[in-house]
């Protein structure tokens, strides 16, 4: 078994359960299979075939080729191909076109870094190599450097590619894409996540037609809107069986990730930066690295991947103490009080919840500058001392003497036109020159690309981390971006802004992540608008959505688990009637559903009903108790909660099984009434701790659990089995 194993021009990637072929014609780099694993062997007949696809122009090995009907690994815009180019430069000459050919190969053990840009990572003992494939053109000196990480034990690959000048010109790129996988189509079909705010990440699953299917964001961010993924699935993959292919992109900015079906019906999937307002120049000697690209393919239908997606990324894309580390239930006061607080405020909201298990108290919005509604004072990250008396450090020791940590809200990159920071610095918010900038929610965009800018970020937030015990942060940025422009950058620099804003971010939170290696960070942006692979690598956890209303959090959990393990996902437990959709649900439901996520409360801890107050002490037992299995196991998505009367979930750890139900609509006659288990051991015996009844794994795989619990309840009742695997 080789992880990278090359012969003949052929290089093979091989994971656990899948390979990755490609081939080297004439210099040029060409997809050969993606799919289960393949012993390693010739597989040049592969080749062949797919060069040979019944076009009489596409002959690759002819001098100087077009290359239309190849399956290439990286197109280049003019190669004479249709399929949408990976890279496109502007010469010195004002033409677009670099012939790429293959000049050299490395293979590295591990993975090396990506510069200044968050990726997926290899530790001591992973079985992980990297293939660096070197391809340049000979005319103009540009040289593109393919990397291919494999993560044997994940089945995943990713993809990246570091371009560099060394022509004797300057070039400007005017598309730099992370990658382009091209393979045969066996009726696939697309699936992709839409949304918006407070309904993110609905799936849509669509047939793959010639006219294609385009994943974009143009606002600035990963966004609520196209969330960077794409997952190509066979027609009759379902859940649990039938092969697919995800590709998910590491970065937060805009993006275009896109499924085209040839006429000859190959399908190109590329996914990278959005070349729309995207340029970047390089100088003679000069780089650009593209943001790393997450592939993996799955025999094991769409949970399968999904799994990949997860175990990869909460072990080697998360980081810092909290990957491993229990994450504090944490209660959040935004809409306990929303802007209307003082330090007794939380000071009482601490005394309150103590007693309860809570272990991290969350001040949200409002704390600093004059802000007592959302039109002031971002930028003026002092303490509001009418509000908090106290000041914050001692604030914080009160709330740590009831033996909670205390956690604090900012939105460090943005700035309100009524602030003292706008009157000192307006050079530094985002703004085209002589035009008004635009304001969403009362705010402006401070402009990152400025380094300057960059360290007032950083140091706004480090003084309050120095100067306090705060031990969490949630990293907020609440609108898109619109009219861009900088008074830092130079004219020709104005199409980096997009990407040099991301860069400036990730530089900011690089800094904060290493200095404060103690302090949980938390990712948000109007609840789930930057949930991405990218924030991940410094914010273990991410706000999954500003509804908190547990039926809306089945769907929008749901979809987010496509890609997005459940312990990167906030989930709280807020009050009823819930304050986005007046609806009720039962405590249970909403306990239970918190469960598919990082677990925590949204409410005042001191109006708390005394009943329920002992419901949520022995719930936040029973999550710390199973907290591994929460962090560590495996999620299955049992029922579609779009489509089924029951969203069903099932986490399997060491043995220890936990099952969440919530029944979506009740009916005088439920129809379905069981769900089958998955993973298990088909003859080990599980023990019900709450029943003492004990059942066969291949039961519970085969018949499965009965859903009944329910009949005659109302819609939303839930319930939650916890099994075990007796000795
Ligand atoms: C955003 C966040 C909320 C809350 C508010 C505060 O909307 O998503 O969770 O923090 O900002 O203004």
């Amino acid at each position: 078994m080789d992880i990278i194993y090359i012969q003949n021009n052929q290089f093979q990637l091989n994971t656990l359960n899948t390979s990755y072929v490609m081939h080297n014609e004439n210099g040029v780099l060409c997809h050969t299979y993606y799919g289960q694993r393949l012993p390693d062997m010739d597989h040049g007949y592969m080749a062949k075939r797919c060069r040979y696809n019944g076009d009489f122009q596409s002959n690759i090995s002819e001098n100087v080729p077009t290359l239309d009907n190849a399956l290439l690994e990286y197109p280049v815009f003019g190669d004479g191909g249709i399929t949408h180019p990976a890279l496109e430069v502007l010469n010195a000459d004002g033409t677009n076109f670099v012939d790429l050919r293959v000049v050299d190969y490395i293979v590295h053990n591990g993975k090396p870094a990506i510069d200044d840009l968050p990726a997926s990572y290899c530790e001591n003992g992973d079985k992980v190599k990297t293939l660096e494939i070197k391809t340049k053109d000979e005319v103009s000196g540009v040289e593109a450097r393919l990397f291919y990480a494999v993560f044997y034990d994940y089945d995943v690959i990713t993809r990246w590619v570091k371009i560099t000048n060394n022509g004797k010109n300057a070039i400007t790129l005017l598309k730099a894409l992370s990658g382009n996988i091209a393979f045969d189509n066996k009726n696939y079909d697309v699936i992709t996540n839409f949304g918006t705010w407070a309904r993110e990440r609905q799936i849509e699953r669509a047939p793959l037609l010639h006219s294609g299917a385009i994943v974009e964001s143009n606002c600035g961010s990963s966004s609520h809107y196209a969330n960077p993924f794409i997952i190509m699935a066979e027609h009759n993959t379902t859940e649990h069986s039938g092969e697919s292919i995800g590709i998910a992109l590491a970065y937060s900015g805009n993006h275009k990730m896109s499924a085209n079906l040839s006429r000859y019906n190959v399908v190109n999937l590329s996914a990278g930066i959005s070349p729309d307002n995207f340029r970047w120049n390089l100088e003679q000697g000069e780089s650009f690295s593209t943001p790393e690209l997450v592939i993996s393919f799955s025999g094991n239908g769409l949970n399968g991947l999904s799994q990949n997606f997860h175990t990869l990324i909460k072990n080697r894309v998360c980081r810092g103490i909290y990957r491993d580390k229990k994450r504090p239930v944490l209660l959040n006061l935004w809409e306990a009080c929303y802007f209307d607080f003082t330090d007794e405020t939380i000071k009482k909201a601490a005394d309150s919840a103590a007693d309860l298990g809570i272990e991290l108290l969350v001040i949200d919005d409002g704390w600093f500058g004059k802000r007592n509604n959302d039109h002031t004072s971002l930028g003026d990250w002092n303490v509001n001392e009418d509000k908090i008396k106290c000041g914050l450090a001692d604030l914080c020791e009160y709330v740590n003497s009831k033996g909670l940590m205390l956690g604090i809200w900012f939105e460090p990159e943005m700035v309100s036109p009524e602030s003292e920071l706008i009157k000192k610095h307006p050079e530094w918010v985002m703004q085209i020159r002589g035009r008004k900038p635009t304001e969403t929610r009362w705010q402006l965009m401070l402009d990152l690309t400025n380094p300057e800018v960059c360290d007032f970020v950083y140091d706004s937030v480090a003084y309050v981390l120095k100067n306090t015990n705060i031990q969490y942060v949630k990293w907020d940025y609440n609108r898109t971006m619109a009219h861009i422009g900088s008074a830092y950058l130079k004219a020709e620099q104005m199409g980096e802004y997009y990407h040099r804003y991301i860069l400036g971010l990730y530089g900011v939170l690089d800094r904060l992540t290493t200095d404060f290696p103690n302090v949980l960070f938390e990712g948000c942006a109007s609840g789930g608008g930057r949930f991405d692979i990218g924030m991940l690598y410094y914010t273990p956890q991410i706000w999954t959505s500003d509804d908190t209303d547990a039926v809306e959090r089945v769907e929008i959990q749901y979809g987010t688990s496509l890609i997005y393990p459940m312990s990167c996902q906030s989930a709280h437990v807020s009050v009823c009637p819930n304050h986005q959709t007046g609806r009720t649900v039962s405590m249970q439901a909403r306990h239970i559903f918190a469960l598919t996520g990082s677990f925590g409360y949204e409410l005042a801890p001191e109006k708390i009903a005394d009943n329920d107050r002992e419901y949520i002490k022995e719930f936040i037992k029973f999550y710390n108790d199973n907290f591994d299995v929460f962090q560590s196991g495996k999620y299955y998505r049992l029922t579609n909660p779009t489509n089924d009367d029951f969203a069903v979930f099932q986490y399997v750890y060491n043995g220890r099984v936990i099952v969440g139900a919530m029944q979506m609509s009740n009916h005088a006659v439920n129809l379905q009434n069981t769900v089958r288990l998955k993973g298990l051991e088909p003859n080990g015996i599980y023990l019900n701790k709450a029943t003492g009844k004990k059942y066969c794994g291949s039961q519970l795989m085969q018949f499965g659990l009965p859903l009944n619990v329910c009949t005659g309840k109302n819609d939303y009742c839930a319930f939650v089995w916890d099994l075990s695997l007796c000795d």
